[in-house]
């Protein structure tokens, strides 16, 4: 049975230690990818001179440069908000990598008042994110944030 609190003590044990941006956000993913049921895409954009840029993930190649205000991704990076999508399809601007994509759900990342970039993971089951993960994914993104203290 899947639970937020197993992936999260999974990425604990993982970032023990580690500060490394791209190393924590790979094994982030590759843990998301192998832990969370349902998912087709799970990674990172990082902020890079004013446009998310790919990051580590797990799933079909995907495109690389989103601009903010742009898509799913830069609209959660511009409102600095947390973003569900229940379905793609009825989200204005949404940038389809992957066909399979049904619904979303994009956190951005906030280090000391600084966007950093977001999280971004799909599901090709409309409705697929709700509240627990919402809560869940956010705490992915804390922990994430907390690995770069050391
Ligand atoms: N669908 C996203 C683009 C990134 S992919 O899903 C990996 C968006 O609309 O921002």
């Amino acid at each position: 049975m899947f639970s937020y609190d197993d992936l999260l003590s999974d990425l604990r044990g993982l970032f023990d230690g580690e500060r490394d941006a791209i190393a924590n956000a790979a094994n982030a993913a590759a843990t998301i990818w192998q832990h969370l049921p349902d998912i087709n895409w799970a990674g990172f954009y990082f902020l890079r001179r004013g446009e998310l840029v790919l990051g580590p993930f797990q799933g079909k190649s995907a495109c690389v440069r989103i601009a903010m205000g742009a898509g799913v991704c830069g609209t959660a990076a511009a409102r600095r908000q947390t973003v569900v999508v229940p379905d793609v399809h009825a989200f204005p601007g949404h940038i389809a990598c992957d066909s399979a994509s049904n619904a979303e759900i994009v956190i951005p990342l906030i280090r000391n008042r600084r966007l950093l970039g977001v999280l971004d993971i799909d599901s090709p089951s409309v409705g697929r994110f709700a509240e627990p993960d919402r809560i869940g994914c956010e705490a992915i993104a804390a922990l994430y944030l907390r690995s770069l203290d050391g």
